[in-house]
């Protein structure tokens, strides 16, 4: 069920309760368990051989190219692929962890399949029975979001964070579609959950399924260390970063920034078009450091004062259990937008548009930033003030959602499921 957005700035927009709410360090309550599942009856007939014909053959691919169109068929068996929770974090405070990243790991927005009365569950990975029923009119599958699966602290910011994981979510559903040969086609915009078919793609089998498409395979393998990335590799490795030993937040290691060729890669994931209903109300900024100089996409070098206040302003201060090693990241993104300009000419739902927009634009830099050996943490909290003054954007405009881009020293403590 979907839960009506209000709109208070007070609460919701500005810097303040609605910022901090989000990085707030919480102890480990019913809300630290991601086991989940959703609780349902496995469909009887549901067969997940077709699910693992998905990921063999993504495990196969190489990234970032795509599968001629039509050759790994079932649309249902490839979003189970997508979607499925496949590595535990043993220490984890959220242990269960899928291909995309999710707020607390705990996977709120679940996809419907309408043609057959079926929800997916990313536990089980199985479909079962959807208690609302089928409904063989319109797009086959829509995105629903279960704020009731976000903690309770959260509040007010659950319907944000669920658009945004819309996007998140939408996002990933069409890259690892497209790597198999499918187009995602979304048709109905955020009020009851976005619509979507996936039908076979159009596109040139030899083209990136990624619309970032600019990580050389070639390049990385060059790299000692690394192998040449597969899809399927890419899904594994994907990560938004960790503490040690199951503390919150990231950790992020001293390194000397990015390659030129690694920043192209990260910004050519922002372009492309988004297929989503809505105007293109969300501008797209980006930081990239090499060294110790941060600088704009423009090129142009970022004062280190206002740079050091951005990177301070996010959360609240390092300590052994609020892990922000931020001063450490390579790459900064930030979604924008005027909410309020927003609600007043286009209305409520064109803001839940653009929160959904900005977690489909974000989710993009996850692929290219696995393949550049990068973790990719989204995240809400920093202080628009600072970021906006940073930018030179006008004070109106928020950040809806930002990712974070680093190298991360906690790798190789998970297991696949
Ligand atoms: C919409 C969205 C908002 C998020 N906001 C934050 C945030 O404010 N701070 C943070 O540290 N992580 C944030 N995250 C990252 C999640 O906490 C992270 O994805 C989760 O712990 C699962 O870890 P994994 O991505 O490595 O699987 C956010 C993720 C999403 C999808």
């Amino acid at each position: 069920m979907t839960t009506a957005v209000h709109l208070d700035p007070d609460r919701l927009w500005r810097h303040g309760p609605g910022k901090s709410a989000a990085v707030a360090p919480v102890r480990p309550g019913p809300e630290a368990d991601s086991s989940g599942g959703l609780g349902l009856r496995p469909a009887l007939e549901e067969d997940t051989a077709p699910m693992d014909a998905v990921r063999a053959a993504l495990a196969e691919l190489t990234y970032p190219a795509r599968a001629a169109a039509g050759s790994v068929g079932d649309p249902a068996a490839v979003i189970g692929a997508a979607l499925r929770v496949h590595r535990l974090e043993p220490h984890g405070e959220y242990a269960f962890h899928s291909s995309h990243p999710s707020v607390r790991a705990k996977y709120p927005v679940v996809v419907r399949d309408r043609s057959r009365g079926l929800v997916f569950d990313p536990w089980s990975w199985r479909w079962c029975a959807d208690p609302v029923g089928a409904d063989r009119h319109g797009p086959r599958f829509r995105l629903q979001v279960r704020t009731e699966h976000l903690p309770r602290f959260y509040g007010g910011l659950r319907p944000i964070l669920g658009d945004l994981e819309q996007g998140v979510t939408l996002r990933h559903l069409a890259t690892v579609a497209g790597a198999v040969g499918l187009e995602l086609v979304a048709t109905e915009g955020a009020r009851d959950g976005v619509a979507f078919d996936l039908v076979p793609g159009s596109a040139d089998p030899a083209g990136s399924a990624d619309p970032a498409g600019a990580a050389d395979p070639a390049d990385d393998a060059a790299r000692p260390g690394v192998d040449a990335p597969t899809w399927g590799r890419i899904l594994e490795r994907r990560s938004a970063g960790r503490m040690p030993r199951g503390l919150p937040g990231a950790l992020l290691s001293a390194s000397r920034g990015l390659r030129p060729d690694e920043s192209a890669a990260l910004a050519a994931a922002l372009g492309g078009t988004v297929p989503l209903p809505g105007p293109p109300v969300v501008g797209m900024h980006t930081l990239h450091r090499r060294g110790d100089r941060w600088h704009r996409d423009d090129g142009a070098p970022v004062p280190a004062a206002a740079m050091a206040e951005v990177l301070a302003s996010h959360g609240l201060p390092n300590a052994p259990r609020n892990g922000a090693y931020l001063e450490r990241a390579e790459f900064l993104a930030f979604a924008t937008a005027d909410p309020d300009a927003i609600a007043a000419e286009c209305g409520t739902e064109a803001v839940r548009l653009a929160l959904v927009r900005a977690g489909w634009l974000i989710q993009g830099l996850s692929y290219p930033a696995a393949a550049c050996g990068r973790v990719c943490r989204p995240t809400r909290s920093f202080d628009d003030p600072a970021v906006t003054s940073l930018l030179g954007r006008p004070r109106r405009e928020h950040v809806l959602l930002a990712a974070v881009i680093g190298v991360s020293p906690a790798t190789g403590i998970e297991v696949l499921l």
